[in-house]
């Protein structure tokens, strides 16, 4: 067994396994100051491999077929159910990784290729413990992602000046010795696995191998959704999803979603979903392709939850970020198409994700306006699509106020907490509705009450930001805005 060790990445190598293994992250889960942090990292350490050399996967022709499909039927029940704003919560010990998570940058991640797990584990307290208060409170690790401002960004760098610092201390050159000693040339593992009948594919090459098989009348039901389960592990990687769209297969997908399995609908829209992620350029081709109408059609339609969860994902990736997707969403109905949904039977545990969208888009606008007013220079243009998505007044013609209030009567806090920030971003337009709305008056009464036993007994235990005094602060604020 080999192992070895790419900047902040441990990779656990056994040669002749047959599972696939490409860079441990993908990039577009992570926040882009810590991408920052972790570019800078990667260009300062003295055994840079090119980063293409990290691209490789490893297939083992006779054995993968049968691994994979075991591998897949154990893990595909947990695996499909990541949501869209899980974050992983990484510690001291080794914890399995599921797709989708988003992992604070620096933690140590691996992957197995016995498996095909991806395991992490926390590296070092201190530098994570600003991420770690984030995942705590459950803040989206992303959403600041439009708003750093240029402090963020020399506070960045500060951190990574003392990083560097460290790095240069006689420990770590030993360790970067060893690092270099474990780390043989890439060309040098190619002889090798030439010698273990082991094939090297490109990511590439291996996503045409996925859509062939995807796009195949021979393949099985089976054999396609295990493609497309495969493709979406890939096409997190930005340049992976733009690929896609060169040859193809991000059409083939696309038409994925009005195929008549239902199964099909859910997994190809768990590709799309990661495709379109931070991604504008296949987000743009996802527009051009239908997709967009596409993902309506399910959620308007009878369909088992669990595919309307991947599509309301996919379109969540598809609309952020991407104002001119947004106007097409509010002309096409989206907006009561949405409404239906959260008040079908059966479908209320969407209501939170729902809601959570909507506050999404309503605070991008927003920050894309205070962006414009601070720096001077956004593109007017970019302005000019928000400007054009009239959300707010839609949402109260549509009854969002009153949905949105009523979801406040939920148990969980974590819900409550999307639904108090939601409450808030509508503010704007919603203020005399919430204002006559007697039982939210009551709701929130009765959750100051419950908010404050929780933030004392927080005080008591020495927290002076914790979570429900968070919390409380929000109720409290909202109920002064009521007044
Ligand atoms: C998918 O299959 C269709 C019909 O078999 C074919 O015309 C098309 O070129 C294929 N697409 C890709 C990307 O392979
Ligand atoms: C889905 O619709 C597209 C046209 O929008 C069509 O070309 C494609 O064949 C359809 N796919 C399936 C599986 O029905």
């Amino acid at each position: 067994m080999h192992i070895m060790q790419i900047n902040e990445f441990a990779v656990l190598m056994e040669f002749g396994s047959p599972i696939m293994a490409t860079q441990g992250l993908p990039p577009s889960r992570m926040a882009p100051l810590d991408m920052l942090l972790i570019l800078l990292m990667a260009s300062c350490f003295t055994f840079c491999l090119s980063h293409q050399n990290l691209e490789f996967a490893l297939t083992n022709p006779e054995e993968s077929s049968t691994k994979e499909t075991e591998r897949k039927e154990t893990k595909a029940e947990e695996e499909l159910d990541t949501e869209v704003l899980e974050v992983f919560h990484p510690t001291h010990e080794w914890q399995a990784l599921r797709p989708g998570q988003a992992v604070p940058a620096g933690s140590h991640v691996r992957l197995h290729l016995q498996t095909g797990a991806r395991e992490v584990k926390l590296q070092n307290e201190d530098k994570f413990q600003n991420n770690l208060k984030e995942v705590k409170k459950g803040k989206r690790l992303d959403i600041k992602s439009n708003t750093y401002t240029s402090q963020d960004l020399k506070s960045a760098l500060a951190k990574f000046k003392e990083g560097a610092v460290m790095e240069s201390s006689k420990e770590d050159k030993a360790r970067q010795a060893e690092v270099k000693r474990l780390f043989r040339p890439i060309e040098e593992l190619k002889k090798d696995f030439d010698e273990l009948n082991v094939v090297i594919e490109t990511d590439m090459q291996i996503m045409v191998r996925l859509i062939n098989k995807f796009n195949s009348s021979t393949s099985s039901l089976e054999e396609k959704i295990a493609a497309l389960f495969d493709l979406e592990y890939y096409v997190h990687q930005m340049d992976n999803a733009q690929d896609l769209l060169s040859f193809g297969g991000l059409q083939v997908v696309i038409n994925g979603l009005n195929g008549t399995e239902p199964l099909v609908k859910e997994y190809a829209a768990f590709v799309l979903g990661a495709a379109f992620s931070s991604n504008p350029k296949v987000q743009v081709e996802a527009i051009e392709g239908g997709a967009l109408q596409k993902l309506l059609v399910i959620l308007a339609t009878e369909q088992p939850l669990t595919v309307k969860k991947k599509v309301l994902f996919a379109l969540c990736s598809l609309l952020r970020h991407f104002p001119y997707a947004q106007q097409q969403f509010l002309k096409l109905g989206g907006l009561q198409v949405l409404r239906s949904l959260v008040q079908k039977k059966g479908m209320e545990v969407l209501a939170v994700r729902v809601v959570t969208l909507l506050y999404d888009l309503v605070t991008e606008k927003m920050f894309a306006e205070e962006e414009a007013v601070l720096t001077h220079d956004t593109s007017p243009e970019k302005l000019q699509q928000y400007r054009q998505v009239h959300l707010l007044p839609g949402l109260r013609e549509q009854g969002w106020c009153e949905i949105t209030a009523n979801l406040l009567a939920l148990p969980e806090h974590n819900a409550r907490e999307k639904v108090l920030q939601t409450l808030d971003a509508f503010l704007v337009t919603c203020r005399d509705h919430y204002r006559q709305n007697s039982q939210l008056g009551r709701t929130l009464a009765s959750l100051q009450a419950e908010y404050q036993a929780l933030a004392a007994l927080e005080l008591q235990d020495g927290e002076d930001e914790g979570y429900f005094q968070e919390l409380l602060g929000s109720i409290n604020s909202l109920l002064q805005e009521l007044r």
